[in-house]
């Protein structure tokens, strides 16, 4: 399973003289896994920061820069207009601000520029530059610029900056990169601009001001579906609950919640706007009925915990949808179908995913899963053991058939 993306493509890969630059031996890597040959033509400022003897042996290809390679007693014309024809994509990556000027307004000081300007096949470019530079009117207009004469922008993305500081201008990450761009290539998902609304993670139910009631989740699965889902193009809503992971994707907004109840009063407040939902949060059941304001002392003597239940957000989607489409999860020990069966039915889903904790490899905290996915016509597709990236995959496959149905 865990159909195979690749991009069976031509890559003229530009590299330009930014700190992101460092990251594009892990882009080319991305690139050739995915089934692409690459051509790295790299400016003269690029070579300050990575080094073309990486990127030559990664891409299997000699790095170009100049336009006139010089060997005592030779000289090798670098045909601009040949490598842009032989390229079936340009991608630059990172592209600064200096480079982006120069394309804006038709520059042509060395190789790469010249494959640019020469270029007739779809030209992807991942700005990566400082916040301040990203922000001023000059760059702005030059992104504009090109985005008018039909170059795609990949990214900025926000985060910690060089610089230290924090926003707008991080390139893309590679994988990310490759992901849009197979996405592109491939053809549109039908999840592309659909919004997504996705819930990750344990909850954290306090007991007082140190100590909880929580489970194993790592919130790894519901981060591997944010992030395919990003990757076809969705505006995925996030909720987790406490973990330790981290999001690249510009297509994924992150909210942080502890508790239950405040996972809840998220979901439902994002709920109305969603067409899709996937509930993959391990939720708490139950939290303490009383909440200790001071941390409780060994003299109190606590003999037992009254517990409550917390609101069930998946019933609460299920009886609220107007033609939302509803997945959710069930982790499950015995009686496994039947009981994923009857949440389906009872929580009104559209498909619920089926975790066995039975399978060694697949549960809370490892990087691999195993599910079975069922449907309302109780049809059940039991997927081998795969990577949560791939589970991803799968469960997404299915959800964009769905939708396709429903229309
Ligand atoms: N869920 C939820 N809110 C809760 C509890 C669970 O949204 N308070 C969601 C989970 O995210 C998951 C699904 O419900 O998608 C299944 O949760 P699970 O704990 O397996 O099932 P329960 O219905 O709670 O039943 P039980 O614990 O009895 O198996």
């Amino acid at each position: 399973m865990g159909a195979e993306r690749v991009l069976p493509r031509k890559v003229l890969l530009g590299v330009t003289g930014g700190i992101a630059a460092y990251k594009t031996p892990v882009l080319v890597r991305a690139l050739v896994k995915a089934g692409a040959e690459v051509q790295v033509v790299m400016t003269a400022a690029a070579h300050d920061f990575v080094s073309p003897l990486v990127l030559s042996t990664l891409s299997k290809r000699p790095v170009l820069t100049e336009m006139v390679d010089r060997a005592p007693g030779t000289a090798t014309w670098n045909d601009h207009v040949h490598l842009a024809r032989w390229a079936d994509l340009i991608l630059i990556a990172p592209a600064t601000a200096n480079t982006l000027a120069k394309m804006a307004h038709g520059l042509c000081d060395d190789l790469l520029l010249a494959c640019w300007l020469s270029a007739e096949c779809p030209v992807y470019v991942a700005p990566a530059m400082d916040l301040e530079m990203y922000r001023n009117a000059v760059t702005r207009r030059n992104i504009e610029l090109l985005k008018g004469r039909g170059v795609t922008m990949i990214g900025p993305d926000e985060g910690e900056l060089a610089s230290g500081l924090v926003g707008e201008g991080r390139m893309t990450e590679p994988e990310a990169i490759t992901g849009q761009l197979i996405d592109a290539v491939m053809g549109r998902s039908n999840l592309a601009g659909v919004k997504m609304l996705i819930t990750a993670g344990p909850t954290h139910e306090a007991i007082d001001p140190v100590r909880f009631i929580g489970n194993r989740s790592s919130g790894k699965m519901g981060f591997a579906l944010a992030e395919e889902a990003a990757a076809r193009g969705a505006e995925v809503e996030l909720i987790t609950g406490p973990v330790e992971l981290t999001t690249n994707h510009s297509g994924i907004r992150r909210t942080d919640v502890t508790s239950a109840a405040e996972m809840a009063v998220a979901a439902k407040e994002r709920f109305p706007d969603t067409a899709v939902a996937i509930l993959s949060a391990a939720v708490a059941d139950w939290r303490p009925a009383q909440v200790s304001d001071t941390k409780m002392k060994k003299q109190d003597r606590l003999s037992a915990l009254e517990l409550e239940p917390t609101e069930d957000i998946l019933a609460w989607m299920g009886g609220e949808k107007k033609g939302q489409l509803l997945v959710g999860f069930a982790l499950e020990t015995a009686n496994e179908l039947r009981n994923a069966e009857g949440k389906l039915v009872k929580k009104n889903l559209d498909l619920i995913v089926l975790n066995s904790l039975n399978d060694p490899g697949a549960g809370f905290g490892y990087d691999t899963n195993k599910v079975t996915l069922i449907d309302t016509d109780k049809n059940a597709t039991e997927l081998p053991l795969l990577s949560k990236a791939d589970v991803a995959i799968a469960i997404l496959d299915r959800v964009e058939k769905l939708l396709t149905h429903a229309k």
